[in-house]
């Protein structure tokens, strides 16, 4: 695959929409990757966690009362961990009223459903395994949804995907599976281990209050897995000063949750 170039310093950096427009509809449904469209955005982010059952559905918590009504659908099933829940059972919930009585009766999504709707809208997804020392075999899981719906050919490799984790045995693991996918390590791992998380990863991406412009040279400065230099995503930018500020440290791209404040703090470019 061809490396993505390096964002040159007149250019906007990459506009992720992180857990989908989480700030304007509930985090990691498909209403919120649809928000993110009706603003324009291409990217959006979400988490991937495995039921029960063995289904793949989109969560960021590893359970389920924060962003929906398991406590009184399901009382009595404390802790209510994802993982513990059928997807029959987890299909039943409302993941929308917590955020907003508008979004009421909003379900959360599988992945299979959250990765057809991305294409529909033409979007480009950043997907991190969440959690992978719960769902042993994940990684490969999650590659099999993504082949089966067709986001592993050729056009989605290249430009449309990116495979990220905090764990560096699971974007190894994934790199492993499948050399041909763009992977990320998310955090701040230090500059003298960085061309180790080249051997298997594409991108560093770290938490925005860790960052320095010296960090940033540094990553770039690493070949990446694919060849070229490694790039750099922050998280998580929702005001406008922070994104320039950023945006300044050369970073490629930025994960908000408000993507038209990111994206409207630059230059069109
Ligand atoms: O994509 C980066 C960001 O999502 C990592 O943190 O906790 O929101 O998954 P978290
Ligand atoms: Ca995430």
């Amino acid at each position: 695959l061809p490396a993505p170039a390096a964002r040159a310093g007149s250019e906007r950096p990459t506009v992720v929409a992180h857990r989908g427009a989480s700030s304007y509809a509930p985090e990691n449904t498909l209403a919120a990757v649809d928000k993110a469209a009706a603003l324009g955005v291409d990217w959006v982010e979400n988490d991937v966690q495995r039921t029960k059952d063995g289904e793949l559905v989109v969560m960021h918590d590893d359970n389920l009362r924060r962003t929906t009504d398991a406590e009184e659908v399901f009382p009595g099933r404390s802790p209510w961990k994802v993982k513990d829940f059928t997807a029959a059972e987890i299909a039943r919930l409302d993941a929308g009223s917590w955020f907003s009585p508008a979004y009421a009766n909003t379900r959360v999504p599988t992945l299979k459903q959250y990765v057809d709707r991305v294409e529909l809208n033409n979007q480009k997804l950043l997907l991190e395994v969440k959690n992978p020392e719960l769902y042993p075999g994940i990684e490969e899981q999650t590659l099999k949804v993504l082949s089966n719906e067709g986001w592993l050919d050729r056009a989605h490799l290249t430009d449309r995907l990116i495979v990220q984790s905090f764990s560096a045995d699971s974007v190894r693991g994934v790199h492993e599976l499948r050399p041909d996918v763009r992977t990320g390590f998310l955090g701040t791992p230090p500059v003298a281990d960085l061309s180790w998380y080249a051997t298997f990863a594409d991108m560093i991406n770290p938490s925005y209050t860790s960052l320095s412009a010296g960090y940033v040279a540094s990553v770039h400065q690493t070949e990446s897995a694919h060849g070229g230099p490694m790039q750099l995503f922050a998280w998580t930018v929702n005001d406008a000063d922070a994104a320039r500020q950023v945006g300044g440290y050369g970073v490629d791209g930025i994960i908000t949750n408000s993507p038209d404040v990111v994206r409207d703090a630059f230059p069109a470019g």
